[in-house]
């Protein structure tokens, strides 16, 4: 968001002739779920309070959805009543806290509707592409997510053993349409300097789509605001599209041949 010159804005602001945008991060894991997220929902709610001090204004929760941890209904109904309360809770603090799920591939998701999983009412699903070994199962996964209109969004491909050999691979699923999630962990350097220095060959070379959290726990909190000044001090303005939510797709169903 750019902001002429007012004054009501901060110094720092004025000197820049802005403000930050706001962010949106869509990639979380504090609403408790039964996996190594957030263990209570007052350890999720001051999470979440977190987040809103630190500039975020729109937080998906993403529980997982591993091959030892599935997602039968009562494990749904369970997260979602749980969201439901702290989505009540953190509004009352200017955050809106929506509900989405983090899916690691598996066979059996290639026979689920892949719409359970969506982003809130997002037309598109977050999944991860595995740390170790091949990619095959995960681009099976984006194919068949793409194949009902909607846009996978690839959790931290800079994690990947896969990418970090082979770049070629995530240039090939950006240019798929499919929207690569850079996570604010790795490009302040958390994961260490080899998942920093491949974050950041996906910021430069324009593959990363966007950026979020990925934020589990207190001393892995869902914020954006290091990583975006890191990415702005770099980019400048062009940083504003990895973090203010710009680069989601909207509408009910997309036609991914026109995004690419
Ligand atoms: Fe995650």
């Amino acid at each position: 968001m750019r902001v002429k010159h007012k004054p009501a804005l901060s110094e720092a602001a004025l000197q820049v002739g802005r403000v930050d945008p706001v962010f949106v991060d869509v990639h979380s894991h504090v609403v408790p779920s039964g996996d190594d997220g957030a263990q209570s929902n007052e350890e999720g709610l001051e999470l979440c309070r977190s987040a809103a001090q630190n500039g975020t204004t729109v937080l998906y929760a993403t529980p997982h959805v591993w091959p030892m941890l599935p997602l039968p209904p009562e494990r749904e109904e369970t997260i979602r009543a749980s969201h439901a309360e702290l989505a009540r809770a953190a509004a009352a603090f200017g955050l809106d806290l929506r509900l989405g799920f983090e899916l690691t591939p598996t066979t059996a998701l290639l026979e689920e509707d892949p719409n359970r999983f969506r982003l809130g009412d997002l037309p598109a699903v977050l999944m991860e592409v595995p740390f170790h070994g091949s990619l095959d199962l995960a681009e099976r996964l984006a194919e068949h997510i793409e194949a009902v209109g909607l846009v996978p969004v690839i959790a931290h491909p800079e994690r990947s053993q896969a990418v970090l050999d082979d770049q070629g691979l995530a240039a090939g699923m950006a240019e798929r349409g499919w929207l690569l999630q850079v996570n604010a962990t790795s490009i302040v350097g958390y994961h260490g300097a080899e998942i920093e220095a491949s974050a950041w060959r996906l910021v430069d070379d324009g593959l990363a789509g966007l950026v979020a959290s990925d934020g589990h726990r207190r001393a892995r909190p869902p914020h954006l605001n290091e990583a975006f000044r890191a990415v702005q001090a770099r980019l400048g303005e062009g940083a504003d599209a990895l973090f203010d939510g710009r680069a989601l797709p909207a509408g009910d169903r997309v036609d991914l041949a026109e995004r690419r």
